[in-house]
């Protein structure tokens, strides 16, 4: 599996470099700062699952690069935000300082907004042999990413710091905070393929248990992981008293969760037949991993 991601990352990152190269203008610097936190590294996980989506439905990858570097654009804008003084407050990300820490906080919240209109500039601008799919793939990058998505289960995040939520209030939290983009992801590439309801369904259903089961493993992480190996600091949800699953299930708990959830994503799959071979290991991948 480490193989063949390393080399379907290796053509997202050549795609990405040629939507956002440097310029040498007077604005330079907002570049230079985009581009520190987009190549910084990263497992590039949107962007697989959205190709690999479109692939399973019959796609093709010219289609959805654009959309899926966009994608890619939006999550590190996402991240860039979530380490500021004000959210998470972390000074490492994807093994280097964080934005803020390497360029100062005004300049890290306009990267992440710049990375945040780049991805609509460029699925707007997408040749792409079918408007219709076009627009409908568009209009979910935008729902997923804002007020009943990402952002939704962002401000959930921060407003629950330090207060009792049940089980079912985080697993709301986390199908918004990282389940929402991670779902959409899915789902244009699907819709970019021309899937049918019933497959596009199929591949919601997925992804939403995905998203849950990946946001779990990063809670047991941030508990159990090692800052080298994920490029980030452990204990950051302890010290911001997060709600995580390992604080209301404990870690063993949180396990068999992660588990339970990662089988019910494959299950969705079943209709797909020996097409989802890829997004099934891919699954199995993440529930274990370490980084
Ligand atoms: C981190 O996402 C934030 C979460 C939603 C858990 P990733 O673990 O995909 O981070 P990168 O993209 O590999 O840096
Ligand atoms: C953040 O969740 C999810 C985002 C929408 C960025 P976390 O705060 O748990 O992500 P990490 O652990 O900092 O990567
Ligand atoms: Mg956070
Ligand atoms: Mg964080
Ligand atoms: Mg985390």
């Amino acid at each position: 599996m480490k193989t063949e991601l390393k080399e379907k990352i290796e053509r997202i990152d050549r795609a990405l470099n040629e939507y956002l190269p440097e310029r040498d203008n007077a604005q330079s610097i907002i570049y230079t700062a985009m581009r520190y936190s987009l190549f910084a590294g990263g497992k590039r996980l949107r962007p697989i699952l959205m190709l690999e989506t479109a692939k399973m439905c019959g796609g093709s990858e010219e289609n959805v690069m654009p959309f899926a570097c966009a994608m890619e654009m939006i999550h590190t804008y996402s991240l860039i935000h979530d380490d500021l003084p004000a959210m998470d407050n972390d000074d490492l990300r994807r093994g280097m300082p964080t934005s803020h820490i390497k360029f100062g906080e005004a300049a890290a919240i306009l990267a992440g907004d710049a990375l945040l209109n780049k991805a609509f500039e460029i699925v707007s601008a997408a040749a792409s042999d079918n408007a219709a799919r076009s627009l409908r793939a568009i209009s979910e990058l935008a729902k997923s990413s804002g007020t009943e998505g990402m952002i939704g289960g962002q401000i959930i995040d921060m407003q629950s710091e330090g207060k009792d939520i049940t089980l079912d209030e985080l697993r709301h939290l986390h199908l918004l905070k990282t389940g929402a983009i991670i779902r959409s992801s899915c789902v244009i590439g699907a819709v970019l393929a021309g899937a049918d309801k019933a497959e596009t369904d199929a591949v919601d259903e997925f992804a939403a248990n995905l998203g849950v089961a990946f946001q779990i493993r990063d809670d047991i992480l941030d508990v159990e992981g090692s800052e080298a190996e994920l490029g980030k600091p452990v204990g950051s949800d302890e010290k911001s008293d997060k709600n995580t699953y390992v604080k209301l299930a404990g870690l063993e708990k949180s396990k068999e969760l992660a588990l339970l959830y990662s089988q019910k994503a494959k299950k969705a799959l079943e209709c797909f037949g020996e097409k989802a071979d890829f997004l099934l290991r891919l699954t199995d991948y993440l529930t274990a991993r370490t980084s």
